[in-house]
């Protein structure tokens, strides 16, 4: 099948000094959670995506010696030949498929602590760990930056030995490169400190070093931040940068261009649009004759050729956008643009880095299991039987189960109670900022169009009756949850007692359903995600006076763990809402609200019409049981099996929700044993 006229030039091959990409889709690096501890589960990540179309692939940021070791983050290593056997399993994968590999040698400075080999960590003057861990930095004596660009260079060879054929110098996100680039840190005396060309010494020895070392075959290539910072607004900040970028511009072989705000690099949807760094990267682009690759969390085709015409950059550089979809270049290349599955911008792809466990996505339910579960983000086993099953509930769990049990074959009932399918998808979609998270429910809805044996059927509340009526073999129940109005959460074990009165007492499903309180509001956020923080954003954009209130100790906590903590509490802030941390609701009578200190238990009063309560959600699990007795009792017309799933079951982020519907589809029929359907990732001692 020949490529759209449209879309060929996003597969036109690039030369990468001596490698040659053989499209523009470049997967750029990105972390997994899985790191040197999940060798086989990171390769499959990576080779699924070589098959999904990718022209290049890279890795996570590895570290060159113990003395960046950045423990319990889940990193990559390539210290010794174990790392190059390691990395060889990931680059043969990824050449299989024609891709490249290219692998970001990563020196932490500062910012590592060096938790697991107890080493003092180096950077350009002795400065704090950025984490707040508390071990601080020693200044790097002559003799030390002699080792680093051995131990550097060394790790370029074994980055060789490995296979791969692009090699990072990572001079960008706060590391030591990046800190010997900064003219505010950098205050050394020697010729490694204070004026731009000395800053640049490290940087630009250490691309000589590579390119000594692995040149002959392998690409060199340079991450680097083109700002000065600040750029938040969008207008950028170039002046130091851009001079340092101007004077090293022909010296690698590619540049892959950012900027110094990492929120506003990997921008949630929230707060940043598709495509926002163009101004940064195109000013690069100009000064420099060698490829450039960014990032902007691309899914548009029509964008990313729109970024290539326009020169802005050579290669589509991608970490979210090949989460969510790793086959999207394939799909693109096949004109199946309306099967992409879009990244919607949510950044819980990130936590996996930042709370160490292994990626997950929300839209790609796929994504981390290819190696151990066998799941293939395309591809999936026939229906094991001609079982007709009936999903109940038309959420993220119970479209995800729909879909995936359709595109397996079975003749499929999706049975809505409300007139709109979505679910808490749909809801929250229409909150300030989260338009693009409509895209979980839109996928799955286009996928239906092609899969006639799924029915779905809208304004069909299901009851136990109707249930044993319709005689489905199978059954799922996926009828999510509902936020509680009693209280009970974090800071209350039991029901608030009295309960707040009900009228001046909402949760966010009545904010969701349009009903708004009026005059001053306290909106209570136990659950600490993202929902307090929106619900309190829309309730200032409605024009109500807000006081935000957390038992935690950031605004909106659980959002540091997805980048946007800084950019929710800049929003709330320049909404006027007035935030205090620290504190749990204890009761409201109507007028006023007692808040308690979660340390002392000192309490103070707000004087406030109503409350918001975010505390937790109840599953909606009452027709679950009523239908597991009818299957146990063995009633008429009840289903072989019943399920529960998604919130239904275990109320947690919208990822789990879409995973659980998933895990439904594929385990339908299946004839292994739980226990045998998932393998174990180990780092075996020799
Ligand atoms: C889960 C995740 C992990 C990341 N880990 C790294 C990393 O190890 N090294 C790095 O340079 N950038 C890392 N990044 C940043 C990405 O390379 C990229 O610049 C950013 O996500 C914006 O690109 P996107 O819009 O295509 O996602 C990571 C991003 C994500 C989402
Ligand atoms: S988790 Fe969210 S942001 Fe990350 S890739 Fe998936 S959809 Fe995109």
């Amino acid at each position: 099948m020949s490529v759209d006229a449209r879309y060929k030039i996003l597969f036109e091959p690039v030369d990468i000094g001596p490698v040659t990409a053989k499209n523009r889709f470049y997967q750029v690096p990105h972390c997994t959670g899985m790191g040197w501890l999940r060798p086989n589960m990171v390769a499959d990540v990576r080779a699924t995506k070589a098959d999904g179309g990718w022209g290049v692939v890279c890795t996570e940021y590895c570290s060159i010696h113990p003395t960046s070791d950045d423990v319990p983050f889940p990193t990559h290593t390539l210290w010794d030949d174990d790392d190059i056997r390691a990395h060889r399993v990931m680059t043969d994968k990824v050449h299989e498929h024609g891709a490249l590999a290219g692998v970001e040698l990563w020196i932490g400075g500062s910012s590592s602590p060096n938790f697991l080999s107890r080493e003092a960590p180096m950077d350009v003057v002795s400065m704090p760990n950025w984490n707040a861990d508390p071990y601080q930095s020693r200044a790097m004596t002559k003799s030390d930056i002699r080792d680093l660009r051995g131990w550097h260079r060394d790790a370029a060879l074994r980055a060789k030995d490995a296979g791969f054929d692009i090699v990072y110098v990572y001079a960008t996100h706060h590391y030591l490169l990046s800190n010997f680039l900064n003219p505010t840190l950098n205050t050394r005396g020697d010729e490694y400190g204070g004026s731009q060309e000395n800053r640049m010494r490290l940087v630009r020895e250490i691309i000589e070093d590579t390119k000594d070392a692995v040149g002959d075959s392998c690409a060199v290539a340079v991450r680097f931040a083109i700002d000065d910072g600040g750029g938040q607004d969008g207008a950028p900040v170039h002046a130091d940068r851009m001079e340092m970028f101007e004077a090293m511009a022909e010296l690698p072989d590619l540049w892959d261009i950012n900027v110094e705000n990492y929120a506003l690099e990997m921008g949630a949807s929230r707060f940043v649009a598709e495509g926002s760094l163009e101004a940064h990267v195109s000013k690069a682009k100009s000064m420099t004759s060698k490829p450039v690759v960014s990032v902007g969390r691309f899914t548009s085709p029509d964008t990313m050729v729109g970024q290539v015409k326009r020169g802005v950059m050579d290669l589509i550089g991608a970490a979210r956008p090949s989460i969510a979809d790793p086959f999207l270049p394939k799909k693109i290349e096949e004109g199946r643009q309306e099967d992409i599955r879009e990244c919607i911008g949510c950044n819980i792809c990130y936590t996996g880095d930042s709370r160490h466990y292994p990626t997950r996505c929300t839209q790609n339910p796929t994504f981390g299991e290819e190696w151990r579960r066998g799941w293939h983000p395309e591809k999936i086993a026939s229906k094991g039987s001609d079982s007709m099953v009936l999903v109940v509930g038309g959420g993220p769990a119970g479209l995800e189960a729909a879909r995936a049990l359709g595109q397996r074959g079975y003749d499929v009932m999706l049975a809505e109670a409300t007139r709109e399918l979505g679910g808490r998808v749909s809801a929250e979609s229409a909150l300030p900022g989260l338009a693009e998270w409509a895209r979980v429910r839109d996928y799955r809805l286009g996928q239906f169009n092609k899969l006639p044996n799924v029915e779905t059927y809208r304004e069909s509340e299901m009851t136990l009756e109707n249930i044993l009526e319709v005689g489905a073999d199978h059954v799922a129940i996926a009828t999510g949850a509902t936020w509680r109005r009693d209280g009970f959460g974090h800071t209350h074990e039991v029901a608030m007692d009295p309960l707040p009165p009900p009228e001046n007492t909402f949760t966010p499903d009545d904010i969701m359903a349009g009903r708004m309180p009026a005059g001053s509001v306290l909106v209570s956020d136990d659950d600490r995600f993202y929902m307090g923080g929106v619900i309190a954003e829309k309730l200032a954009e409605n024009g109500n006076d807000v006081t935000y209130l957390t038992p935690g100790s950031l605004a909106s906590y659980w959002t540091f763990y997805t980048d946007e903590h800084d950019l929710v509490y800049e929003r709330l802030t320049e909404a006027g809402v007035q935030i205090i941390l620290n504190r749990g609701l204890l009761s409201f009578d109507g007028a006023q609200a007692v808040t308690g200190c979660v340390y002392t238990g000192a309490q103070e009063t707000v004087n406030v019409d109503n409350v918001v309560l975010v505390t937790c959600r109840e599953p909606r699990d009452a027709l679950f049981h009523e239908l597991q007795q009818a299957v146990d009792d063995g009633v008429e017309g009840a289903p072989k099996t019943v399920q529960c799933i998604g919130d239904a079951n275990a109320p947690a982020i919208i990822a789990a929700a879409v995973f659980a519907g998933h895990k439904y589809a594929r385990e339908l029929d299946c004839d292994k044993r739980p226990d045998e359907r998932v393998k174990v990732d180990r780092v075996l001692a020799r």
